[in-house]
């Protein structure tokens, strides 16, 4: 199978860098979100990506204007019925994701593959949404942060999707030089699941909002450990109201587990809106 026709929806941290992934294998690309804003600020980032790209000699301008062809912003209402794959990218928020999803069944044509890009939530409980028909043709792919860069993508087969579509998928993205992973439908998956305990257990020895320790938390965990980031960075990069949705959803799918409990200072933050880099403050400050 050729995933050709490519629809993304929510153009935030990461959708827009799946828009671009997908727009670099010379796909066509539809980038979608309620905000007319936010699809306006995805588009100036991909832009001045490719720009930097160019710059660095990594692509040439021919390339970068074929892609940039291949790239479109829009609404849904205006999004063409006959795509190949869609990606959901927005907020991390059961409901309003099931609710999304009902909308994308009766947009799209019966052989659209309709997948998430959830960090934490079950497959199987978000195509309670679906009709029948859709389920086998609905799948997990989880991409990492930064999109274009992060080879890892874990394809999550519910107890309904259809195998040979998930395996068709994982030999797709193999094919396209990214590392996938076939994971099962549990909360977390693999990575994240794992990496509870390294945004956790960093939380719980800094204890409180210390900025010093948390820089020697990353420093030790970067020099010694190997980390290419260090876990108050990476919270950072991934957004801190993001990172606590995942946190309190897979605290809740392990039935408040101790080791997976969030902590006091995410949030804090969250109410502080003190997102990571995105809002230019999180741990630390970026200005
Ligand atoms: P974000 O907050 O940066 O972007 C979300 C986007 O969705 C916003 O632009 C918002 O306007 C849009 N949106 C919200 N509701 C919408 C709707 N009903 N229709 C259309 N657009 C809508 O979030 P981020 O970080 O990109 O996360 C998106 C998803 O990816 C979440 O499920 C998250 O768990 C997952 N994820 C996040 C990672 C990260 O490092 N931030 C890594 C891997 C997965």
């Amino acid at each position: 199978m050729h995933y050709q026709k490519i629809v993304v929806i929510g153009a935030g941290t990461m959708g827009s860098g799946i828009a671009q992934w997908f727009a670099q294998q010379l796909c066509s690309v539809e980038l979608v979100d309620n905000s007319e804003e936010q699809l306006q600020k995805a588009l100036k980032g991909i832009y001045d990506s490719w720009d930097k790209l160019v710059q660095k000699q990594k692509l040439n301008v021919t390339e970068v204007e074929k892609m940039k062809g291949l790239l479109s912003v829009k609404g849904l209402g205006k999004v063409a019925r006959d795509a190949d794959l869609v990606i959901e990218a927005i907020i991390e928020n059961l409901e309003v994701k099931k609710s999304l999803f009902q909308k994308l069944d009766q947009h799209f044509a019966p052989h659209t593959i309709i997948s998430s890009n959830t960090s934490s939530f079950p497959i199987s409980l978000m195509s309670e949404a679906l009709s029948p028909a859709r389920k086998p043709r609905f799948v997990g792919l989880h991409f990492f942060n930064p999109a274009t860069i992060m080879k890892l993508v874990e394809v999550i087969k519910s107890e309904t999707t259809d195998e040979l579509l998930a395996r068709d998928l994982y030999d797709w993205f193999e094919s396209k030089n990214k590392k996938p992973a076939l994971c099962k439908d549990s909360p977390g998956f693999i990575v994240n699941r794992v990496a509870r305990n390294f945004y956790g257990e960093p939380l719980r020895i800094a204890e409180d909002d210390n900025e010093e320790k948390m820089k020697e938390i990353d420093r030790i965990l970067k020099e010694v450990g190997g980390f290419k980031m260090g876990p108050f960075e990476l919270m950072d990069l991934i957004g801190i109201d993001v990172n606590y949705s995942v946190t309190c959803s897979v605290w809740e799918a392990y039935g408040k587990e101790p080791r997976f409990a969030p902590h006091a200072l995410q949030k804090q933050m969250v109410e502080e809106k003190r997102f990571g880099r995105k809002s230019k403050r999180g741990f630390y400050k970026y200005d």
